[in-house]
């Protein structure tokens, strides 16, 4: 029995930049997603009945069809019935660092790494470009965790362009253990507040994306004192406000002079970026003496330049 193991890393968004409706219902993006080092482990295995097996360390995961590592696993079997037939059934174990409702697209790696691993199961030798474009049929962010790195990504998030590295960072990550943020509702509650706000000619949707070319320009130029400068999520402007806490977090560390700070995506995770693991753990450890709450999670993680990939390899 043929049976494949997958590091699939978390993101962080250094820039989400709303810039308006799109037909589909979704929004119109621009962002530089970023790889970091925390990440789950996914195992596939085909088993000899025609089902999608998933088990999960994390008692809290859901692990039927709500579970996206469930559906790119359909969406392979649906897409490739010839193999299903040969090969039978996936079984997928999933083993969560990642935390969930997080802003970190932890589902939607363990979906990216279920896609990679049943190509290579499967022996399909899929391009990574036809993977992503399956991929985006199941969530915005999935493409980019199959790449990783550090990427541009505009329309609804799945259309990518490469950019510099920037893995000789480091960043430390701070979340309230049972705070999720729900994002459809980010969404949905941005779109009320300042959808009658959104540019609607093509000029002016374009002059709202000039924003993002100073943090372009940073990360090109490797400056860290500008990549801090601009960071920049608009969803922070609805989740902040509804959520006490991650407001509060989000304020500590902006006086332990990181490079910079921001919520990542949706929420609820806040990151910090520095220049050394020495200065994370510093940040980390006067976060914790500032925070004494058992309920915050802190990590200690380095940027990536990778996407999914075989563990151990
Ligand atoms: O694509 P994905 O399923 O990850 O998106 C989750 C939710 O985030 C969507 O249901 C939608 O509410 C919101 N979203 C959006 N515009 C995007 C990406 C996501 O409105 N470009």
């Amino acid at each position: 029995m043929r049976s494949y193991s997958l590091v699939a890393p978390a993101k962080i968004n250094l820039y989400l930049q709303i810039v308006g409706d799109r037909p589909d219902g979704f929004h119109e993006l621009v962002m530089v997603l970023q790889s970091i080092e925390l990440a789950d482990l996914v195992t596939v295995r085909a088993i000899g009945t025609d089902q999608i097996r998933v088990h999960c360390d994390h008692p809290a995961v859901p692990v039927d069809q709500t579970n996206l590592a469930y559906r790119a696993a359909e969406l392979m079997m649906q897409e490739f019935p010839e193999m299903a037939a040969r090969f039978g059934g996936v079984e997928i174990d999933l083993q969560k660092r990642i935390p969930m409702g997080a802003g970190l697209a932890g589902g939607s790696s363990n979906a990216a790494a279920v896609l990679v691993g049943i190509d290579l199961m499967w022996n399909l030798g899929l391009t990574q470009w036809e993977l992503q474009e399956l991929s985006a049929r199941l969530g915005s962010d999935i493409p980019f965790c199959i790449s990783g790195g550090t990427a541009l990504a505009t329309g609804r998030g799945e259309q990518l362009a490469p950019l510099t590295s920037l893995d000789h960072l480091y960043v430390v990550l701070a979340k309230y253990r049972d705070l999720p943020v729900s994002t459809p509702w980010a969404y949905k509650t941005y779109r009320q507040k300042f959808g009658g706000t959104y540019p609607k000619s093509p000029s002016e949707i374009e002059a709202k994306k000039a924003r993002s070319r100073e943090m372009l320009n940073a990360i090109a130029h490797h400056d860290f004192k500008q990549i801090g400068q601009h960071l920049y999520n608009d969803l922070e402007l609805v989740v902040l406000p509804e959520f006490e806490k991650i407001q509060q977090i989000r304020d500590q560390f902006a006086k332990f002079n990181p490079i910079g700070t921001m919520m990542s995506g949706s929420g609820s995770t806040v990151f910090a970026l520095a220049e050394s693991r020495s200065q994370a753990e510093e940040i980390r450890e006067r976060m914790r003496s500032s925070i004494p709450d058992s309920d915050l999670d802190l990590w200690v993680t380095k940027l990536s330049q990778c996407g999914v990939h075989l563990a151990n390899s």
